[in-house]
């Protein structure tokens, strides 16, 4: 693992919030990711399993947390299997856990190889009853192929059909959904890196310069404070910023346009999302200006509504309810006409045709409850963008707030935002 190594106490007491949830006789298993294959003989690198991160500290592939609160045997109440370790893996890979080490990461005092997982399932499915297993029930989410936990669940089922089996995931997303101090302090640092590279590129940016240079200069940032990137980034002059999901990133970014910079990075698997949007020249033009101010204004009045007992739908209605004002004083669309249509369609599609915003923590798009209302300790995005192809530019800004009684906590707050603070970053000879 690339960052410091983090208390075992934070990965026990997130499994005591999972253990107050499971009723009597209930088993829960977590398991790792599959690591996935390239062409040939390659492999992508480990997409360490969120919610075995979340209650164990575990990024090892093939690991697998069994947890039974109420079993009879005390060891085997929390257990973790991991692969064994052996010469012929090490001197290719690498060391792979010790039991030692594991329990230090993760505060789970049995850990057993995973040859021994069939032998000591069978011994707890005899004695529980209830079984919790994981799925991916991410609202967005598209599964085209079975993954370990699939398959896994798929098997388990086959050879136990007796059992009753429930979704884990539901009482995964209640809790991972609240932050706590502890996680919000990872989420900070993974801010502090992304902002660190915002800042370098707002030290280095001048016309010409290509947007894949621009990516190259937040690479070294984050590799260098061991963070990676979130999420493939988002570098767009011009009318690629149109493209909500643009990464070719290999234009040049010219004098007179707008650069959307959505870039940001992980540490310790926790994510930064971050957007802004700069002009090239280090000026904006009057037009721009008046674009992202309104864009500004926009974000500010969702953050300031963000309050415990707000429900998403709600939120994003009265996004496009303002963005449909805004879009009329930009003479973008005509005033007496901003109603819906008879399906409920805001007339700001046409230029603001994303979400408002998403939980993040451990997912960059995290889990969450989208059904229930704000409460506090949630950490979610607001983004809202203007996006106008016939002018050549799109606009959007993009901060992380956490939601509090008195008022939301943005923890952007450091990030320069208003026109005239990123104006002055970027003010300095030019080459
Ligand atoms: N960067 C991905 C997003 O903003 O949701
Ligand atoms: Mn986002
Ligand atoms: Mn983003």
């Amino acid at each position: 693992m690339r960052h410091a190594p983090l208390p075992a106490t934070f990965f026990a007491s997130h499994r005591a919030r999972l253990q107050a949830l499971l009723p009597a006789g209930a088993l829960a298993v977590v398991g790792s990711n599959d690591v996935l294959p390239r062409n040939a003989d390659g492999v992508l690198p480990l997409v360490p399993q969120a919610d075995l991160f979340y209650l164990t500290g575990i990024e090892q592939e093939e690991s697998v947390l069994v947890l039974a609160p109420t079993a009879l045997d005390e060891a085997m109440r929390a257990v973790l299997f991991l692969r064994k370790p052996d010469p012929d893996t090490t001197v290719i890979e690498g060391d792979k856990l010790s039991e030692e080490q594991a329990t230090e990461i993760s505060g789970i005092a049995t850990i057993r190889w995973l040859s021994d997982l069939p032998m000591l399932l069978h011994k707890l499915m005899c004695e529980m009853e209830l079984v919790y297993l994981n799925s991916n029930e991410h609202l967005r989410a598209e599964i085209v192929i079975e993954t370990r936990e699939a398959r896994f669940v798929r098997e388990l089922m086959a050879r136990y059909p007796l059992h009753r089996y429930c979704r884990l995931a539901r009482l995964m997303h209640s809790l991972r959904v609240i932050k706590s101090p502890e996680e919000v302090a990872l989420m900070r640092q993974a801010l502090a890196i992304t902002r660190s590279g915002f800042l370098r590129v707002l030290s280095e940016l001048h016309p010409g310069m290509n947007e894949c240079e621009v990516e190259a200069l937040y690479a070294y940032e984050f590799t260098r404070q061991r963070g990676f990137f979130a999420y493939n980034p988002i570098i767009a002059s011009g009318l690629s910023a149109c493209t909500l999901h643009y990464n070719r990133n290999d234009q040049p970014c010219r004098d007179g346009e707008l650069l959307l910079l959505d870039v940001a990075a992980s540490y310790a698997n926790y994510n930064a999302d971050l957007t802004r949007t700069i002009p090239v020249s280090g000026r904006f033009s009057a037009r721009q200006r008046q674009v992202y101010d309104a864009v500004l204004r926009l974000q500010r009045a969702l953050i300031a509504a963000a309050r415990p007992g707000l429900l998403w739908r709600d939120w994003q209605r009265l996004a496009e309810d303002l963005a449909c004002e805004a879009l009329a004083g930009l003479g973008l669309l005509p005033t007496g006409q901003l109603a819906r249509d008879r399906s409920g369609r805001s007339p700001c599609k046409r230029y603001f045709m994303h979400g408002v915003g998403h939980p993040i923590g451990l997912d960059v798009h995290d889990v969450g409850h989208l059904t229930q209302p704000f409460a506090n300790g949630w950490a979610i995005t607001v983004e809202p963008g203007f996006y106008i192809p016939e002018e050549g530019l799109g606009i959007r800004l993009e901060d992380i707030i956490v939601i509090a009684d008195d008022a939301p906590i943005n923890l952007m707050a450091e990030v320069p935002i208003e026109a005239e603070a990123i104006e002055q970053a970027l003010a300095r000879p030019r080459p």
